[in-house]
């Protein structure tokens, strides 16, 4: 419908990007292939009417598919088509874009743009690979136009960039080549790489982690991009090639791996997945959290509000220093005050109970074994215990509703955390005294 509304109006529509590439890659394999993301390109008129193509076709095609939510990003002159969990198609983005190219009126900006060719088009794009198109109009329908080498590429299992600037321009791009890397199995070609380096070396992270940026909407990308990459199976590995290539720097130019942050994301997944099997935290987050959290104290909180990541997140990364070292030492009083052994887990519960479960885990891997081990405890075993007794019961049994409650409660609980009281007779004694 699409490709036929497009010809109606005398314009070539062609699927671009990621679509294509995974197209290709699935044929190759003999595979199936589910697209939920398509990109469209609409091409082929005179250059000042036409800007608007991409969101005209848009609006017709709304009016075959009402089912259909139409966005419209006017800055760009894009359009979206979205199906949320319409029974037969699941979910379904479309982009519908009219051809442009992109110029960047100075590096890591915000493109602007301006209209042209689909070559044009797919010249901006980041990657050979991602920047092939499939003509969906006739005449020569089915056509695959691949530029700048892309299925070569495929094949050679490589990621090559576009043009030497690439990186300078986006320096987000360095984060989506690993990502292509590691999702698809393949390498970064050697020249590519030679660009990375040299866009980290030239200091292109500057933009991405400068305070109160004037270009946040990089700093958003480098957050998607982040995300993609530390909720993805290969993240480790991902993580390790961004070090290797200097690329860390995009986060905070002092952001290095190094065998304690990796000791530290180890502790992180075991943590996660004994505490968290039902995923109630954000993983990836925590991840990116861990890495920030390895950073000196006074860049952290920053670094966390840069990426614009959520205010719970930011205040526990300006804080948890503080919080540590108080974890720290009064674990360690009390461990001078009576032996190590001796340390009563109502005495842990009473301290951790103010923390919220990231920053415990996040002062759990940053901390000595001793204190990591009081933290698991209390984490997989005395946080979930509740007194013996509820308020009902303390009614029932005769004691005059009130804030002493509160107090008796909280006494009846540090009794059963330290075992003082097993069962209700016990517990009924032991507020009798
Ligand atoms: N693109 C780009 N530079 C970027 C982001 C995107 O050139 N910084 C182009 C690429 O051509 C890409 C297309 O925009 O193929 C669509 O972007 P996106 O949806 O983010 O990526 P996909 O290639 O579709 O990858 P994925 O399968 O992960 O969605």
């Amino acid at each position: 419908k699409a490709s036929q509304e497009a010809e109606k109006r005398g314009w070539h529509l062609y699927l671009v990007g990621g679509a294509v590439r995974d197209l290709l890659l699935a044929e190759e394999a003999s595979g199936t292939l589910l697209i939920k993301d398509i990109d469209l390109v609409v091409d082929g008129f005179h250059k000042t009417a036409e800007v608007g193509a991409g969101v005209e076709l848009a609006k017709a095609l709304q009016q075959l598919y009402p089912t259909a939510r139409l966005e419209i990003h006017g800055a760009f002159q894009t359009a979206a088509l979205l199906w949320h969990k319409d029974p037969e198609l699941d979910s379904l983005w479309v982009d519908i874009a009219t051809a442009r190219t992109e110029f960047y009126p100075y590096p890591a900006a915000n493109p602007e743009v301006e209209a042209s060719s689909i070559r044009q088009d797919l010249y901006r794009r980041d990657f050979t690979i991602n920047a092939m198109a499939l003509r969906l109009t006739p005449p020569r329908a089915g056509e695959l136009l691949d530029f700048f080498g892309g299925l070569l590429d495929l094949q050679a299992k490589q990621i090559r960039v576009l043009h030497a600037n690439s990186f300078i321009e986006d320096p987000t791009r360095i984060y989506r080549g690993v990502r292509f890397a590691m999702r698809l199995g393949f390498h970064l070609e050697p020249q590519t790489e030679e660009y990375i380096r040299y866009a980290i070396t030239s200091g292109v992270y500057d933009r991405t982690t400068r305070e109160n940026s004037k270009t946040p909407a990089l700093q958003t990308r480098l957050k998607t991009e982040l995300k993609h990459i530390l909720e993805a199976p290969y993240w480790k590995p991902a993580l390790q090639l961004l070090g290797d290539l200097g690329a860390l720097q995009c986060i905070h130019p002092t952001l290095k791996i190094d065998e304690e942050l990796l000791g530290q994301l180890r502790l992180l997944e075991r943590c996660l997945r004994r505490f968290d099997s039902q995923q109630t935290l954000i993983h990836w987050q925590m991840r990116l959290e861990a890495l920030i959290a390895h950073l000196a104290a006074e860049y952290r909180g920053h670094v966390a509000k840069n990426l614009q990541l959520p205010e719970d997140s930011i205040n526990r990364l300006y804080c948890i220093a503080q919080h540590q070292q108080k974890v720290n030492k009064n674990i360690s009083s009390l461990e001078a005050e009576g032996g190590v052994d001796e340390v009563r887990p109502s005495q842990i519960e009473q301290l951790l109970r103010q923390y919220d479960v990231p920053m415990l885990i996040l002062i759990a891997v940053q901390s000595s074994r001793g204190v990591r081990r009081k933290i698991w405890q209390y984490l997989t075993v005395w946080r979930n215990i509740q007194p013996i007794l509820n308020g009902n019961d303390l009614r029932k049994l005769g004691y005059k509703p009130g804030p002493q409650y509160r107090q008796m409660l909280d006494d009846l609980l540090a009794a059963t955390l330290d075992g003082v009281v097993c069962n209700r007779d016990e517990a009924e004694e032991f507020l009798a005294k």
